[in-house]
């Protein structure tokens, strides 16, 4: 049986903390959906499409070329039923410190009682503990050299969409 799981997120832009957890998450299973999902508590910076583009063209060689791991956009669906229509037994998130944890614990709680799935945290790595979309976005739209958070590709697309800075 294969395993599968979903790795979600709003990727608003991809981060190297973002691509951390998705090479991690296919270590773990033998097949990752990446799901940009929408998050009511952000308005965004950039629309699904070039979110998706942007972690497609951001996945290390390894990973693009096995065909393992995929990126979808599902902006109007519920986690759970994402994880019904491509057949995840479990959602793999990281969590970078204690605010991370509180604010996704309340949601695998909600989604195990709406389908049972199961959510996998991944302890996220120092090396990229103060790395967010929101502060990346920011720092970009000052000018400042985001190249030790974010590839290349996705420098390229903040210094000609600067977005303005919001939660992420
Ligand atoms: O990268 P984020 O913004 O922390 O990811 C949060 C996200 C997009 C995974 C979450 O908001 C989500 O699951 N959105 C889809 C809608 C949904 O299922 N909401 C109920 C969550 S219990």
């Amino acid at each position: 049986m294969t395993r599968r799981c979903v790795c979600p997120g709003s990727f608003d832009p991809v981060t190297f903390g973002h691509l951390d957890v998705i090479a991690r998450a296919s270590r773990l299973f033998d097949e990752v959906v990446v799901a940009v999902l929408h998050n009511p508590a952000k308005s965004g910076a950039f629309d699904a499409g070039d979110r998706v583009d942007l972690l497609q063209r951001s996945l290390p060689e390894g990973l693009a070329t096995t065909g393992r791991v995929r990126v979808v956009a599902f902006e109007e669906m519920l986690l759970v039923d994402v994880c019904r229509e491509v057949g995840a037994t479990a959602v793999v998130k990281g969590v970078r410190g204690p605010t991370d944890y509180s604010y996704e614990v309340p949601m695998a709680h909600m989604n195990a009682h709406l389908s049972g799935v199961e959510t996998v945290f991944l302890a996220g790595s120092p090396r990229w503990g103060h790395v967010s979309s929101s502060l990346v976005r920011e720092v970009a739209a000052h000018g400042a050299d985001v190249s030790a958070f974010v590839p290349e590709v996705v420098q390229d697309a903040l210094s000609t969409s600067p977005g303005p800075a919001r939660p992420s």
